[in-house]
């Protein structure tokens, strides 16, 4: 399941750290926050390097829609009743100028990344109320932005916003151009974080500052970031002979569909869940009926599903990690709009590292806490966290391993003691133990990607038990075999 980019392009490779060094930036990940933070902070020069536990770009990124915009969903008029007006503005503001900022860097380093200005819509089948609040509230926040009722869409909406001078790219060869003079060591991953020293399994680096854009904090404590996101998940297909689409489209209500063109191939998305919540699957199949209906022509050539982090008040966490560690940073959160929120954290922790204050930062800042949206979403953290412990002591399984049918996965118990298992279409048997290693919570099947995926923080694992994606740091612990 590889993505139109990774099938598209591929970066080059760099080498890993050997040995111990010391710098001023140390950055965790080179997915997009990564790469932008650490280009602005060597153009500052600043002497920044970058660690990255795999490939640049293999996280989240590779499998991005890479819609440039600052139109984030209807969080405009929430943001508003939310926040107050000024911190609105600020949020506006720096997606805004982050739009501006990629249209520079690419015409400053032309950059051959297939970047093309766009409009992007939101739209509903259902009730309009809502987007004719947000287009009134985005004009006020100082966005080129507009109600209508008709699209080019091959479906009938009730209305849409458009936000005018948005864009779009292809993310891989972006990345490529941007990290081409920047240091950066590949297969090395951090362990350990104390104070200014990271642990590698490759050497140890002393850093005078630290940026964690590494998607999700893998560190607990300080920061508590675990009780305060969670991740989302959703599915694409790209495909040729659909239609051709001037603009890029994104549903208001979480079963609709996202849709843009690349070139001659339309990426054509939807099925977002809670990671960790898709034990019947069937995803992809949902998406290949709608756009067989919508485009009885297209063919389908790739499809892949990402995951992105989800903040208590839908604003990413961008700034100071904790006010216990003044020279720790953090650029996450991003809520599925990470192009933008990627930029505007570069802008922001380079100037706050040279020592610049902005004006934008407060609404960014991961030590704020916003009553009204946070105490609910704080409770639900809560008990999904207690939801996916208790699991492992109250909830009998159902299934058995005898009992599984061939290519099916799932949690079964036998002699009281719970096992993650796949059988595969030859009837081979992998089988892991379904805790969790981040903070123990019990693993749920993916069928949709033959995964084991944890409802608590999103941390997903290979039917083997090999760790894919974070916040855990490790693989399963118990496997067949071990
Ligand atoms: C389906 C989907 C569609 C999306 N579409 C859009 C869109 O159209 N527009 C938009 O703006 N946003 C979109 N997003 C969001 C966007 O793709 C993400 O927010 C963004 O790619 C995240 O980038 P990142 O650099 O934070 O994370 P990543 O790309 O995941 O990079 C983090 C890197 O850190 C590395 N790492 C982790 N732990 C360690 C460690 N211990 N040591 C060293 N390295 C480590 C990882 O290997 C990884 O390479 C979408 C998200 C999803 C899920
Ligand atoms: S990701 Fe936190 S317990 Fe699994």
């Amino acid at each position: 399941m590889v993505s139109l980019w990774e099938e598209t392009y591929s970066i080059a490779k760099r080498g890993e750290l050997t040995g111990n060094l010391s710098t001023e930036v140390a950055v965790i990940g080179a997915g997009i926050a990564g790469i932008l933070t650490a280009y602005y902070l060597t153009k500052r020069g600043i002497q920044t390097i970058v660690v990255e536990a795999n490939r640049i770009g293999s996280g989240q990124t590779k499998g991005t829609t890479a819609k440039i915009t600052s139109q984030h969903e209807d969080i405009y008029h929430k943001l508003i009743e939310q926040f107050g007006e000024e911190k609105a503005k600020q949020y506006a503001f720096a997606n805004e100028h982050a739009i501006a900022e990629y249209k520079n860097l690419v015409s400053e380093l032309q950059i051959d990344c297939d970047f093309e200005e766009k409009s992007s819509y939101l739209y509903t089948l259902e009730d309009t109320t809502l987007l004719q609040e947000e287009a009134i509230s985005a004009r006020k926040l100082g966005i080129d932005s507009e109600y209508i009722t008709e699209t080019e869409l091959p479906f009938q909406v009730k209305g849409a916003v458009k936000f005018a001078n948005q864009a779009q790219f292809h993310p891989l060869k972006f990345l490529s151009a941007v990290a081409e003079n920047l240091t950066i060591y590949e297969n090395t991953k951090v362990l350990e974080v104390e104070d200014n020293i990271l642990r590698t399994n490759r050497g140890e680096i002393t850093a005078k500052y630290i940026v964690f854009a590494c998607h999700y904090p893998f560190i607990n404590a300080p920061g508590f970031y675990f009780l305060r996101m969670h991740q989302d998940r959703s599915y694409f297909l790209a495909c040729k002979n659909a239609t051709t689409l001037n603009g890029m489209y994104r549903s208001l209500e979480k079963t609709g569909y996202s849709l843009r063109c690349y070139k001659d191939v339309l990426l054509f998305g939807g099925g977002s869940h809670r990671t960790g919540e898709n034990s019947h699957g069937g995803q992809y199949s949902a998406l290949r009926s709608a756009l067989t209906q919508f485009y009885p022509e297209a063919k389908e050539f790739t499809h892949w599903s990402a995951q992105d982090c989800m903040t208590l008040d839908g604003v990413p966490y961008i700034g100071q990690f904790s006010s216990g560690k003044p020279n720790w940073y953090v650029a996450t959160g991003f809520g599925k709009w990470g192009m933008t929120s990627s930029m505007v954290s570069a802008q922001l922790i380079s100037s706050q590292i040279a020592g610049e204050e902005v004006w934008y930062a407060p609404v960014f800042s991961p030590e704020r806490f916003t009553p009204k949206s946070s105490a609910k979403a704080l409770l639900d953290e809560g008990m999904h966290a207690i939801k996916g412990l208790t699991r492992r002591i109250f909830q009998l399984p159902k299934a058995t391993e005898e009992e599984l049918p061939l290519g099916h996965g799932g949690i079964i118990e036998v002699e009281e003691e719970k096992y993650g298992v796949y059988k595969n279409e030859k009837g081979e048997i992998f089988i892991i133990s379904p805790k969790c290693p981040h903070l123990g919570c019990q693993l749920e099947w993916n069928p949709d990607e033959l995964s084991f995926d944890c409802p608590c923080h999103g941390s997903r694992f290979t039917y083997t038990g090999e760790l894919i994606d974070n916040p855990a740091q490790t693989d399963v612990v118990d496997k067949k075999g071990d």
